[in-house]
Formats: structure tokens, sequence, C-alpha cells
């Protein structure tokens, strides 16, 4: 097994891996062992890493079997399993806090960042601890929300989403607003905002109100790790306990690439 360096970087979330050079295979320890990391420390960085498409998947399958992306119109024509984020490929950098693909009956259980062309200055990814942001809350809160339930679709409002897309992943999907992660046994909060229809229960206007009230709320820098990008820079999230937004503070006159893989994860539940 490879001998694998865990060095948190905040003390809520994110820890750097050394040790790893994911263009080569993973061996089956080190995989469980980059498993359990993930769902202890929920973002994990890996530096200076030099990838072809190709190695890329291979080494992103260490967390899970790679998914297909609903908005096909950015994925990389020879690798449909990995979405392009460009701005100049027509992306608006995603700075609503939000968790990936809650329209799945199935969603992913990490997200997979990897930074092809980095800005000098902003254009960071933020991810929040929704495990603390649960415990935080206050025990009347917890029990309301273990009861909720989110039904999800397709972003309303983007002209850009393919017809096929929308036929293949704009069903209602409903899940548990609080859900048990599969490896760490703990409970998370869980919602997309822009993605749930409504909550069970209540109007659209006021699941959205409430979300919003939520986010506001919970959100707090102590329980958020800012990545500021390196190029070459591997940042796995786990979707499962966390939230994550982009910052779009950054010069459009340069250039932000970023590959993004997602991998198979569970059905929410409870328990
Ligand atoms: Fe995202």
């Amino acid at each position: 097994m490879t001998s694998l360096k865990i060095t948190p970087l905040h003390p809520s979330l994110g820890a750097e891996i050394d040790g790893v050079d994911l263009s080569g295979p993973i061996d089956g320890p080190t995989r469980q062992a980059l498993s359990r990391a993930l769902a202890d420390h929920l973002a994990l960085v890996f530096r200076a890493q030099a990838l072809t498409p190709g190695q890329y998947l291979a080494a992103a399958s260490a967390f899970g079997p790679p998914m297909e992306q609903h908005y096909s119109q950015h994925n990389m024509p020879d690798f449909p399993l990995i979405g392009l984020i460009w701005h100049r490929h027509g992306q608006q950098p995603a700075e609503q806090w939000h968790t990936d693909h809650t329209n799945r009956e199935r969603p992913p259980a990490a997200t997979i960042l990897y930074g092809v062309e980095i800005p000098p200055a902003g254009g960071g990814t933020s991810v929040a601890n929704m495990r603390e942001a649960y415990r935080a809350l206050s025990a009347d809160e917890r029990r309301r929300l273990d009861g909720l339930t989110t039904f999800n679709s397709l972003d309303s409002g983007r002209a850009d989403t393919r017809p096929e897309d929308r036929d293949k992943y704009g069903a209602p999907i409903q899940h548990p607003m609080v859900r048990t992660h599969p490896v760490h046994g703990s409970r998370a909060v869980y919602f997309h905002i822009s993605k749930a229809t409504h909550i069970g229960g209540m109007t659209p206007e006021a699941s959205r109100a409430y979300m919003a009230d939520l986010l506001d709320r919970m959100i707090r820098p102590e329980i958020v790790y800012h990545h500021a990008w390196r190029k070459g820079d591997v940042l796995v999230i786990d979707d499962r306990a966390t939230m994550h937004r982009a910052h779009g503070d950054y010069d459009r006159r340069q250039s932000r690439i970023l590959w993004r893989i997602i991998v198979e994860g569970d059905r929410p539940r409870l328990v």
C-alpha cells in the first residue's frame, strides 16, 4: 500500500493528501484509505498532478464509478464522463451553495475537480461541512428537518439544457433533507436550493424561503474550507455531507478551466 500522508487544512474539514500519484494505478488498500479519508475530512486535495483525461477518469474511479453529468453540452467530446467548467464555454460560476445532481435517484458520492487552467487571483471553490451544520442546529430544528423531504428536478431557467437531458433527468426525485453518511454513519443536512422544486407539504415559495434562511444561518466561516486553486490541484468533495460553491471573483480575460467528474453514490436515506 502507498503510504498516505494526510494533513488537515482547516479545523472543520479538508485535508491535503501526499504520497499518491493519481496518474498511476491505485491499489485496493489505498483506495479504501482514500474513501475513509474522504468520509472523515469531506474534502481532499492532491497537489501538482499531471493527468490525461484517461488517467483522470481512472484515478476518480477510486472514489466510485464515474457517472453521466446532465448538462451534456459541457462534456468533453471524446471523454463525455468529464464535464468542462469554463466560462468561455458558457458556464456561469455556481455561486449559490449547493450539492451536486440531487435530481438523481442515486446522487453522486463525490464531485472531483481538476485545475487545468487557473487565473492568477480569485476563482476559488468553497466547501461547507453540513455534518457540523446539522449538529449546530437546535434539537427542535433537527427534529423538524429529520421529517422533511425535497422534490428535485433540473434547475429551472436554464435556456441551454438539451431536450434529451430534460427527458432523462427532469423527473421529480424525492430525498430526505437530512441523510446518514453510508461510510461515516453521521447525519448531515442535504438539499439543493435551485434543484428542489419544493419541500413536501410546503409551497415552492415557502420552501425556497426556508432553504435560503437555513443556508444563511448554517453556513458560517467556522465550517467552510476555501480552496485557492493551483494548476494541477485535484479537489475531491464528499457530496453526501457538504455543500460547495464557486467564486466568480476573477478576471474573465483570464482562463479558468476545471475538469469535473462525479462518481456514483447511494440513494440518500436517514437511519
Ligand atoms: Fe457543484
